[in-house]
């Protein structure tokens, strides 16, 4: 794809989350997007890469699965607190990813809780692509 096709591509997205509800493959789409943007070379999105990116430590004590568990289907539990937390994959609860802001904001305080930093858009696409493809 063409650059100038991306930028259309991030900007009508941005355009329209204040207005509309957004769907799980759209907000993957939109991170493989950026991905490719950030580095031409990305092949696309592997749900593999995301399964270990959730599980494995990333220098800090907690890793994804620490709260979500490594079953993507699963309520999890919140390592410091012990509150609930509803499954993230859409197939076990509709609410996951519909909703850019909320997860961009999630995404941001979690990675900094487990990494120290922010994920990067090919780490969310991958996340996202191995939540996708949870039955
Ligand atoms: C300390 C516990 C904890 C850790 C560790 C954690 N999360 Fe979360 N996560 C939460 C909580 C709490 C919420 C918000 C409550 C909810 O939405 O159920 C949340 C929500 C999310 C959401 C919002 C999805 C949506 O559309 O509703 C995403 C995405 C997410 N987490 C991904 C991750 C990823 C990726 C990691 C690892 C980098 C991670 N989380 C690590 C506790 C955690």
């Amino acid at each position: 794809m063409r650059i100038p096709a991306f930028l259309a591509a991030l900007s009508a997205l941005a355009v329209s989350l204040p207005a509309a509800a957004e769907t799980p493959a759209q907000l993957r789409d939109a991170f493989v997007l950026q991905a490719k943007a950030a580095n031409p070379a990305f092949a696309g999105p592997t749900s593999d890469r995301g399964r270990a990116f959730f599980s494995a430590l990333h220098g800090r004590e907690w890793s994804c699965a620490t709260c979500h568990t490594q079953d993507p289907a699963a309520t999890g539990k919140h390592a410091s607190t012990g509150k609930a937390i509803a499954p993230l994959a859409p197939s076990a609860n509709p609410e996951r990813f519909t909703s850019a802001a909320k997860v961009e904001k999630w995404f941001r305080r979690n990675c900094n809780d487990v990494a120290g930093r922010a994920c990067t858009a090919q780490e969310k696409a991958d996340v996202l692509a191995w939540l996708l493809a949870a039955k």
